[in-house]
């Protein structure tokens, strides 16, 4: 049984049909990539699993909880324990690097300013941005600001990790980077959906792959699955041919 379980999840963005039946579990203590082209949802099924879109059939079961019945209040609880780093970072400009990451801790937790500082400091150290605690994040390039939101998502110590395309448009050396943090997380237990379009990603950090396309989950399978047949859907994909 999947720690979280998609459950014939549909969606419609006006007269658009998204997400036409889409079934999938994620287990516990795995990394699955989910793939796809642009525009097929992947991204709505990640915010749907923090209850940030509800989908119009279907279910989305984290730890026997049905998320999409839940009141907003209720999903607090399930944000502690699942965070998403987001496409872009979503980090507030306005304060510093210190002040995003002490953000959640100072509103989810009893931890006095004291221990806030040591955690950043150990958080920061640990993701290579050690120094940059009084930058704003506009001041950061574009790979440590990636690297800054992930730190932030992850500092609850959550359960599970959502993440959304965290390679996109960074150079080799970030890109490394995120691997070598995605890779040391899963290490910790941690259990991950991993959105990417980076397929040399996807294969050295997932366990399980599967594809949406038209609506649905269109193939799927283990990573040493996948490259051994070279003819499947994930494998052309990959590719880049048309499928
Ligand atoms: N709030 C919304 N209002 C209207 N349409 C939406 C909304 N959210 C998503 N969509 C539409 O749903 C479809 C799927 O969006 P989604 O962002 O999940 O795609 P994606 O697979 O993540 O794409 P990409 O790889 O480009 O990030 C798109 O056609 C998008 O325009
Ligand atoms: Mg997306």
């Amino acid at each position: 049984m999947g720690l979280i379980q998609i459950r014939d999840f549909q969606k419609s963005f006006g007269t658009k049909k998204v997400h036409q039946g889409v079934s999938f579990d994620v287990r516990k203590g795995e990394c699955l990539g989910l793939i796809g082209g642009s525009g097929t949802g992947k991204s709505v099924l990640l915010r749907s699993m923090i209850g940030l879109e509800r989908p119009d059939a279907g279910e989305v079961i984290f730890d026997g909880i049905p998320v999409h019945e839940l009141t907003e209040r209720q999903l607090i609880d399930v944000r502690k324990r699942m965070a998403y780093a987001f496409q872009g970072g979503a980090l507030f400009d306005s304060m510093t690097v210190f002040d995003n990451l002490a953000y959640p801790l100072r509103e989810h937790t009893q931890m006095t300013e004291i221990e806030i500082s040591k955690k950043i400091k150990a958080q920061l150290a640990e993701f290579g941005l050690q120094g940059n605690e009084e930058v704003y994040p506009g001041n950061l390039s574009g790979g440590m600001q990636k690297r800054v939101g992930l730190a932030r998502s992850i500092i609850l110590g959550p359960e599970v990790i959502l993440y959304d395309e965290p390679t996109a448009g960074l150079d080799p050396f970030n890109t490394r980077k995120i691997q070598d943090m995605v890779l040391r997380l899963k290490s910790t237990g941690v259990t991950a959906v991993l959105v990417t379009h980076d397929m040399p990603f996807a294969f050295a950090v997932c366990d399980r792959i599967a594809m949406l396309m038209n609506g649905r989950i269109r193939a799927s399978g283990t990573v040493d699955e996948i490259e051994q047949q070279d003819s499947n859907l994930i494998g052309k994909f990959a590719q880049g041919e048309m499928i």
